[in-house]
């Protein structure tokens, strides 16, 4: 490819049938993506200027990146981004690539602040901080990642403060660098820890979410090998049934919420029931339920705390 010839249509043809012979997971997008990113165009932008021929230069930066996704090195790796919840989050290897079906975790726990709590204005029964006339209304996330669900929830939550939790201090970085991007640094506060285990017992969240690792053992195998070989285990991987850190968190979870507090999970396919039966067997929530995900499964468990 260093024919000075290569249009911008020309080149998203060749990459696509390329991608496609390698068995490459989407293929189309992965070129159009890819080379708007090394162009610095939207990939509107691309068939709009689709006559325009790449520079050498711009055609030696666009090989790299076309091999690295040959080898299945996933696009939002490659580009340092992800849209989500229509935003622009920064990824990097080391933290796991936000998913679409996650802004039903969004879409859930906000429908909630906005029914149940905005409505009937809970507060949290103590501060987060634990300090005297802190008075805002908390929610934490655990398993933040790149910060993508709870950003989005501090964007639309304009009168809450979040405590942010993970066990990897790459994404304490990178999430860290997401809320900073988009506004919200200032209340969001970042911790280190394994679960809820390093923090003060008492009910002071009025919302938890979590999306955390739920892929069981044996389904690791049969992921993709942009997944498998790229992304990290220890943010997907849940044990041989998938349950192995949501099952200490429903046992632990309810001390931490007021009544009329809410909590929402993230599951993996076929694992919704089993979750509701956690939190049942808590007897401390009512109006448990679950909801679907555009493909119908149920991806996301939801309870009010009595
Ligand atoms: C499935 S990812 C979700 C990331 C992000 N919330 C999202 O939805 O895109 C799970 C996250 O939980 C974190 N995690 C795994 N085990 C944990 C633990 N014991 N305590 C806290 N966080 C944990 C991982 O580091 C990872 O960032």
């Amino acid at each position: 490819m260093t024919d000075p010839q290569w249009t911008i249509l020309k080149t998203l043809r060749w990459t696509a049938d390329y991608f496609r012979g390698k068995g490459v997971l989407e293929p189309r997008a992965s070129a159009e993506v890819l080379l708007a990113h090394v162009l610095g165009l939207s990939r509107l932008d691309l068939y709009l200027r689709y006559d325009q021929p790449l520079a050498p230069e711009e055609l030696a930066r666009f090989k790299v990146l076309m091999v690295r996704r040959r080898q299945g090195e996933p696009v939002a790796y490659l580009t340092g981004h992800r849209e989500f919840w229509s935003l622009d989050f920064q990824v990097a290897p080391g933290v796991l690539i936000p998913r679409p079906e996650t802004e039903i975790l969004v879409s859930a726990a906000l429908e909630a602040a906005r029914n149940k709590m905005v409505g009937t204005g809970l507060q949290p029964a103590a501060s987060a901080t634990g300090q005297e006339g802190d008075h805002r209304i908390w929610g934490v996330e655990i398993g933040v990642g790149s910060g993508a669900v709870v950003v989005a929830l501090a964007k639309e939550l304009p009168q809450m403060d979040w405590l942010a939790l993970d066990l990897s201090a790459a994404a304490l970085t990178v999430a860290r660098d997401n809320a900073r991007r988009h506004g919200v640094g200032g209340r969001l506060h970042f911790v280190r820890g394994d679960l809820v285990s390093g923090l003060k017992p008492g009910p002071r969240f009025a919302l938890l979410v979590a999306n955390l690792p739920y892929v069981p053992r044996a389904e690791w195998e049969q992921l993709p090998k942009d997944i498998r070989d790229f992304e990290p285990r220890e943010a997907l991987l849940g044990g041989d049934d998938g349950l192995d850190l949501i099952r200490p968190l429903v046992r632990q979870a309810q001390q931490y919420l007021p009544p009329g507090g809410c909590i929402a999970l993230e599951v993996g396919a076929g694992q919704a029931e089993q979750v509701l039966d956690l939190l049942r067997e808590t007897e401390a929530y009512e109006q448990l339920e679950s909801l679907e995900d555009y493909q119908g499964i149920q991806r996301v468990v939801r309870g009010r705390r009595r």
